[in-house]
């Protein structure tokens, strides 16, 4: 029957898409952390610029600011963005729901003051 020819073809393209692509790891979402979100949130997440210049993002430092929010909204202003996309664009093409899930949870909520968010997997230093 036709229908059950397209079945293969659905689940194939579902494997595809963000929700089944390879998961990034923690060490790669650090990595696109420095890349996307620095010049925003600071390289250590704390919104401070290197001259201590306030860059107008969210301090992910700021524990009790950070406890205030859900996992799940957080997660959500990443997929979506802030305000269309013009005070903070949004990143649901890059990182699915699992990957924003887990830099929120291994990476910003473990941001410390003064200590930049790279990848320590394959720093020597
Ligand atoms: C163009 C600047 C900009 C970029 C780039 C940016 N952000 Fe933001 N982000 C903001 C601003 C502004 C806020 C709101 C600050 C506030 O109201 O406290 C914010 C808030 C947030 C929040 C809190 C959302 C909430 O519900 O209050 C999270 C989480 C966040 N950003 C994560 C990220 C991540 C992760 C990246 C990189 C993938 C990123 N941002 C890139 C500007 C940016």
């Amino acid at each position: 029957m036709r229908m059950v020819s397209f079945l293969p073809a659905l689940l194939a393209a579902g494997a595809l898409g963000a929700q089944g692509a390879p998961v990034k790891t923690v060490d790669d979402l650090r990595a696109f952390f420095a890349q996307n979100c620095v010049k925003c949130h600071g390289a250590d997440g704390s919104a401070l610029g290197p001259e201590g210049k306030k860059l107008g993002g969210r301090d992910f430092t700021d524990a009790k600011r950070m406890a205030a929010d859900q996992d799940a909204d957080l997660v959500k202003a990443i997929r979506k963005g802030l305000f269309f996309g013009m005070v903070m664009p949004s990143f649901k093409g890059q990182l699915s729901e699992e990957e924003a899930g887990l830099l929120v949870r291994e990476v910003l909520r473990k941001a410390e003051k003064g200590k930049a968010i790279v990848p320590v997997g394959g720093a020597a230093r």
